[in-house]
């Protein structure tokens, strides 16, 4: 009996472990910046979802040139206030942060 439920454990630790390394530098970014808060996989939530998003932009590039403020935001929102202060955060990431924060967020296509 103890021995299935140190098992089950050692499974979930297991199983997130690989979820996690799909992209983990990319989804600590994520963690530690608080894009969660407003940001959920892909239900709406304070703002559009993280599928929505990865639909919206086509690849890495397009995303990073936003991440850079080189591009407009695609998706026209009268809530865009609320991230133009987040924008400031990513823009003082390295580039190779910010692309795999990129990477993290087009994996929920
Ligand atoms: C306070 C809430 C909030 C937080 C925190 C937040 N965002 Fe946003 N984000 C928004 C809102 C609002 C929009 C505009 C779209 C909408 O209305 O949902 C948006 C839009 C975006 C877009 C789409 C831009 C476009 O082209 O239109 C991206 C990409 C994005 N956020 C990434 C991030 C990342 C990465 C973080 C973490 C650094 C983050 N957001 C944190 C609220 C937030």
């Amino acid at each position: 009996m103890r021995l299935r439920f140190v098992w089950v454990v050692l499974t979930i630790i297991g199983l997130s472990g690989i979820c996690w390394s799909a992209a983990p530098e990319g989804a600590a970014q994520f963690d530690s910046l608080k894009c969660g808060m407003c940001h959920k996989p892909d239900k709406k939530a304070a703002a559009i979802s993280l599928s929505e998003i990865a639909k919206a932009y086509k690849d890495r590039d397009t995303l990073m040139k936003f991440f850079k403020g080189e591009a407009r935001p695609l998706i026209e929102s009268d809530k865009w206030g609320m991230m133009r202060g987040q924008l400031h955060k990513i823009k003082a990431l390295e580039d190779p942060q910010k692309e795999a924060l990129a990477d993290y967020i087009l994996s929920f296509k």
